[in-house]
């Protein structure tokens, strides 16, 4: 590394779209760099290093990141100096390609490469212009570096990738196959996490339930989880996301079990009719998804569940689509992600025609989303005069005077208070369910 790296400080701004996967690998790649001399900058135009960290599971997050990284090359015309980067699926997906299309761009690199970053960006530093790094190791466990980010709440991934080939999804072409991380490593680094002030983690994967799967040398998820749970300061549990069709009854019951697991539970069902879900290639019915959210709200009357669903999905007639209707009555989600099919380059559906007119697919989408508005209404007021922990993350948005947290089941709730609570478990009595959050009073 240049002495110019050490010595200067440099500002980076990181644009982060997708999912949490890419959140956590934009908080990875800042501790990277802040091995490298720069810090995190809110501002554009004051940036010595831009990195916009890109999501193609849908195509308008892809196109939010295209047109992004457009403007940042028109700022490159007054500012020569400054290095702008692409990261995530879009960088995994079109490589070299991408450093070809986009006039400017100083580097690529791929969700599998992150831990390159340093070393890429002193080759650009040193005049290497068009650096690229894509692409997965091989073999069926991931090593990462333990993060030492000083969080209440902290993000961990415990596997990527994802073997489960869903004919629509990109993510098993740009993430790659399932590996799962060594729980000797998940287990360090919850431990230096905690040892720095986390108190909840969230583990991250495409498909938590088969972690290590073909490894009989590990731990299973169920194993695992016991493991984190006896973690002394740890106060928090959460993961996401599952697959149906993995998730076991030995995970249902866990819930119980298990005092820091939170009650709450993400199984996306993307459709409600079995012949979508077919083409679809779940591996699951819609009687089998019914069954398995029926057994965790048996097995844990306050769980809430939460789900991705699909409209316009090729050959969605209206009576599926009012199939995905009655599932989302029938199992009184908490909350739902809801997106409109968009065929993905690579994908086994975008070889079918994308029938589904952008007018059917936006009224569905606005169907599906008005019914889920008024269940999630309904669960929220179902809480009302409940007392609930809380674990308090801040200030609220709306008012210094109020803080803000979240109960065991993921929501939000604000209450008034002060800055002395923050970090800080806390029992709260609901007094206002709302649509997007509750609202509260401490009890002393
Ligand atoms: N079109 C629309 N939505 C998609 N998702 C994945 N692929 C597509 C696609 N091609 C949704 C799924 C998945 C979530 C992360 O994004 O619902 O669970
Ligand atoms: Fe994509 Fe299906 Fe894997 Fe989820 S389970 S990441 S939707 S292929």
């Amino acid at each position: 590394m240049s002495d110019k790296l050490i010595v200067m400080e440099k500002r980076v701004y990181i644009k982060t779209f997708g999912c949490q996967m890419n959140e956590h690998d934009s908080e990875r790649m800042l501790a990277l760099l802040a091995g490298c001399g720069y810090q995190e900058t809110k501002r554009w135009d004051e940036a010595d290093l831009i990195l916009v960290n890109t999501c193609t599971v849908r195509e308008k997050p892809e196109q939010k990141a295209y047109s992004f990284v457009g403007r940042f090359q028109r700022l490159k015309e007054n500012n020569p100096d400054v290095i702008v980067g692409v990261a995530g699926c879009v960088a995994q997906q079109g490589g070299e390609r991408l450093l070809a299309r986009i006039p400017g761009l100083d580097f690529v690199i791929g969700p599998g490469k992150i831990y390159r970053l340093p070393e890429i960006l002193h080759d650009v530093e040193k005049g290497r212009k068009g650096a690229c790094a894509v692409g997965f190791e091989d073999g069926s466990s991931v090593h990462l570096p333990i993060s030492h980010s000083q969080q209440l709440r902290a993000y961990v991934t415990i596997m990527q990738g994802c073997d489960n080939f869903c004919s629509y999804c990109v993510v098993p072409s740009v993430r790659g196959r399932e590996r799962s991380r060594p729980s000797s490593e998940v287990l360090a680094e919850i431990e230096s996490l905690v040892q720095r002030g986390t108190k909840e983690v969230i583990l991250l994967g495409q498909n938590v339930n088969s972690y290590a799967k073909n490894n009989p040398h590990e731990l299973t998820f169920p194993q695992l989880l016991a493991k984190i749970n006896e973690i002394p300061g740890l106060e928090r549990i959460r993961f996401t996301t599952s697959h149906p069709k993995d998730l076991t009854e030995e995970v249902i019951l866990t819930f119980g079990k298990l005092k820091h697991l939170c009650e709450h539970f993400h199984l996306p069902f993307q459709a409600g009719s079995n012949a979508v879900l077919e083409r679809m290639n779940r591996g699951h019915t819609r009687e089998e998804y019914l069954a398995k959210a029926k057994r965790l709200r048996e097995a844990t009357p306050q769980i809430s569940i939460t789900a991705d669903v699909m409209v316009g999905f090729p050959g969605e007639r209206e009576e599926d689509f009012s199939q995905t209707l009655e599932l989302i009555q029938d199992v009184e989600f908490d909350g739902l992600f809801s997106f409109k099919y968009s065929p993905r380059e690579g994908t086994q559906a975008a070889q079918w025609k994308d029938d589904i007119t952008p007018e059917i697919k936006q009224r569905r989408l606005e169907v599906l989303q008005e019914l889920q508005r008024e269940i999630t209404l309904k669960r929220n007021k179902k809480l009302e005069g409940a007392v609930r922990e809380v674990l308090v993350e801040g200030r609220s948005r709306n008012s210094p005077h109020t803080m803000m947290g979240r109960i065991r089941c993921n929501r939000i709730v604000n209450f008034p208070g002060g800055p002395e609570v923050v970090g800080e478990l806390v029992k709260v009595k609901i007094n206002e369910g709302l649509q997007n959050s509750l609202r509260g009073e401490l009890c002393r």
